[in-house]
């Protein structure tokens, strides 16, 4: 049967399809417009995100509000998602098996979404989604299609956290993302 949006967050709350299910305090399944035009997809839940069931509200995901604030969007006009659903134990990164074995929700949200752009955050979302051997210090801010949908990656916020330098060549990419946001939806935006 065809999913919904309520019948896959529901699975994907009862998930037991890795180790993370043992250590986590909540499912981070997703959070935006469930009719959203643009994607952000993250690594996986952090401390905060584990306590309160929703990605991207500690301190990398304040900067990830600025960031999108800068180019005119905002969590009511993107549906923002990870690689995995669960946290790491120590934010360490997601093991293979564990990307594996959540991937598939991913996906499933991907269809029900449709989005016309879709942003990876940081080295693994990237690797996941565009390319296993993509290399986010010289592919950042490229664009590439695959199924029609246009993709592209920027750093981590959190990396932009720990490495201010980043932040000018990521100011760069986001102008990149604005532009192609406004080619898609036009001045109006999505
Ligand atoms: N980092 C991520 O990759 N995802 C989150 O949800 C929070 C921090």
């Amino acid at each position: 049967m065809a999913d919904t949006w309520e019948g896959l967050r529901q699975e994907c709350l009862a998930c037991q399809g890795c180790a993370l299910a043992q250590t986590r305090t909540n499912v981070v399944f997703g959070d935006g417009a469930t009719d959203a035009k643009i994607l952000l997809v993250g690594e996986g839940p952090g401390q905060h995100e584990d306590e309160q069931g929703v990605p991207f509200v500690g301190k990398a995901g304040m900067l990830l509000d600025d960031m999108l604030e800068i180019i005119g969007l905002d969590r009511t006009k993107v549906y923002i998602a990870n690689i995995v659903k669960c946290r790491p134990p120590g934010n360490r990164d997601p093991l293979n098996v564990e990307q594996d074995a959540c991937i598939g929700f991913l996906r499933r949200q991907t269809a029900l979404l449709r989005p016309k752009i879709l942003i990876c955050l940081g080295r693994i979302a990237a690797k996941a989604i565009i390319d296993e051997n993509f290399r986010i210090t010289s592919q950042h801010g490229q664009w590439f299609t695959r199924g029609g949908v246009q993709m592209t990656a920027i750093y981590h916020p959190a990396a932009l956290l720990r490495d201010v330098n980043k932040r000018p060549e990521t100011f760069e990419d986001l102008k990149s993302i604005q532009a192609k946001v406004r080619e898609l939806f036009g001045p109006d935006g999505p």
